[in-house]
């Protein structure tokens, strides 16, 4: 299939690089954007057509880059901006397009905007590009309202002269007031800035978050109101339809990607209307129960919402905010949502493995685009026993310790050798990796897992390498096969229907129908296909 060049976004199967976790080219511990070029060759060979970045901006690191100080500067712990453009070339000349992450709902309180704002004080006109209010009680000491951090504890903090500031996610990242056309005139020059050094796509953080109601009233209720003081508020799509008009202004086709955690279907739509964003993440797929029935239902799900606004859907089953999958298919309860990280129980590693094979065939038949996370390409586990005083994640902190966070999908990745770092840094490196690597990854470097047949690296560069040739596959048709069992999953892509994949959901074989097997995610039981198993057949 290729990418379709004109809509990329459409098809494109896009690897997620964290770039502190992927390769440290300068022994520092910490992975930079010298350890991405020295290995850009495993992402031409895995086969994926784009590179989502994680914030690569200079920041303090209090949320791992998503505080960002400078948006048009790269942290010196990753590189410099003339190795970022480097490495967009590079990329490009593999034929490999580069997304980059753009957080406008909040700042890093080391940004000089927030700097001024502290300094200059109550009323200054510096203070109404965030949300600064004095408190309640006799001397101000409590917050304006009851709003909570989502990484834990009152979403509120005090600076010296008494006010307090709004931040929904860490102090270290004030929000901004989306009102003012500074911030607005600001992210837009953000954005001509990354496309004119040639982003092809820019992901867009916390999407639905940027607007508040400027009351700032408690929440009061069991229940947020409607409408919501600070989520998915009517406002916030003017801000996209403007920054649809900027990209659309450029010759080639870039994609705006939003970061949208939303309930109801029709308001996640809404972002993607013709004039607003391209795609966004469909986190009801990444955190649905490994059932048929309830697999059945989001996939319909998601094709009825994207249908009227003709948007692409997206296939996501791990990032950096959430356990990874196998670990999460190795689990009784195979269900993710925010509020239910379920870390720490009984796995099933082996079980784990064999669904989330499956579950690749699966992501990458259903029509649109993928988004792969570094590292499940060589079946990575969430590393759950990570010291407490090396763990790292604000939500861990703030929440002493109550949620483990998500330092545990964040580990750096093993690539060669027997022992850590596993050519994460360079021989003879200084530090240790930024966390440590277990031991058994020893068995899961690039190294270890190439030209094994059976291992799980190999199969994503086999099912990478066959969906490109396949010309059914990423945007198209779609149709369930009838008559399947209802434990099984069936359908078929295209609009002759040749190609068909079929993943067993059930606890024992079924017949698979008659056709030319092109790719199975395990060993086939002659003409039965195995629980946990996917394979696609041209029919
Ligand atoms: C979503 C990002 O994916 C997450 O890592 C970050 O902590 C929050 N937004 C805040 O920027």
């Amino acid at each position: 299939m290729g990418v379709n060049a004109t809509a990329w976004w459409r098809s494109a199967v896009i690897y997620q690089i964290y770039p502190r976790s992927f390769a440290d080219g300068n022994g520092d511990g910490i992975g930079d954007l010298a350890g991405v070029r020295a290995r850009l060759g495993h992402l031409a060979a895995l086969g994926v057509d784009a590179i989502w970045f994680s914030p690569w901006y200079a920041s303090p690191q209090a949320d791992a880059g998503y505080d960002v100080a400078d948006y048009r500067a790269i942290d010196p712990v990753f590189g410099t901006l003339v190795e970022a453009e480097e490495l967009i070339r590079q990329a490009h000349a593999l034929g490999i397009r580069v997304v980059v992450d753009v957080v406008p709902n909040h700042c890093s309180s080391e940004h000089p905007w927030f700097s001024e704002a502290v300094h200059s004080g109550p009323g200054s006109t510096a203070r109404d590009l965030f949300w600064f209010r004095d408190g309640r009680g006799e001397a101000g000491e409590l917050p304006p309202n009851d709003w909570q951090s989502i990484f834990g504890g009152p979403a509120w903090t005090r600076v010296r002269d008494g006010q307090w500031y709004l931040h929904l996610f860490d102090p270290g990242q004030p929000d901004l007031n989306w009102e003012h056309p500074k911030v607005r005139e600001e992210f837009e020059d953000v954005l001509r800035f990354w496309l004119d050094r040639g982003a092809d796509g820019i992901r867009i953080d916390s999407a639905a978050l940027l607007m508040k109601d400027g009351e700032l009233g408690d929440f009061d209720h069991a229940e947020p109101p409607v409408p919501h003081p600070y989520m998915d508020r009517d406002e916030v799509h003017d801000v996209y339809r403007a920054w649809r008009a900027i990209v659309d202004g450029y010759p080639e086709p870039r994609a705006l990607i939003g970061e949208l955690w939303l309930p109801d279907p029709e308001r996640f739509a809404a972002y993607l209307r013709p004039d607003e964003l391209h795609t966004a993440f469909n986190f009801g797929f990444l955190g649905c129960a490994w059932r048929a029935k309830a697999l059945r239902a989001v996939v319909d799900a998601t094709l009825a919402v994207h249908a009227p606004v003709d948007a692409p859907a997206t296939w996501v089953l791990s990032n950096h905010d959430v356990p990874r999958h196998v670990t999460r298919y190795g689990r009784e309860d195979t269900t993710f949502t925010l509020e239910h990280r379920q870390l720490g129980v009984p796995t099933d590693r082996a079980l784990g493995l064999r669904r989330a094979r499956a579950a690749l065939l699966l992501t990458l038949a259903l029509p649109g685009s993928v988004y792969l996370y570094q590292g499940e390409e060589l079946g990575l586990e969430e590393v759950e026993d990570i010291p407490d005083a090396l763990r790292q994640d604000p939500m861990f902190v703030r929440t002493n310790g109550a949620n483990l966070g998500r330092d545990g999908c964040r580990v750096p990745l093993p690539w060669s050798g027997g022992a850590p770092p596993f050519g994460f840094s360079p021989p003879g490196a200084g530090r240790d990796p930024w966390l440590p690597q277990p031991a058994a990854w020893r068995d899961r470097t690039v190294e270890a897992q190439t030209g094994d047949p059976d291992s799980m690296l190999e199969l994503y560069r086999r099912a990478l390498a066959c969906r490109r040739s396949q010309p059914e596959l990423g945007d198209g048709p779609f149709a369930w096969l009838p008559g399947a069992d209802p434990d099984v999953l069936a359908f078929t892509r295209g609009g002759r229907g040749a190609l068909a994949c079929v993943l067993n959901l059930s606890t024992a074989p079924v017949g698979l129908p008659a056709g030319t097997v092109l790719l199975a995610s395990g060993p086939l039981d002659g003409a039965h296909l195995p629980p946990d198993t996917a394979v696609w057949l041209r029919t």
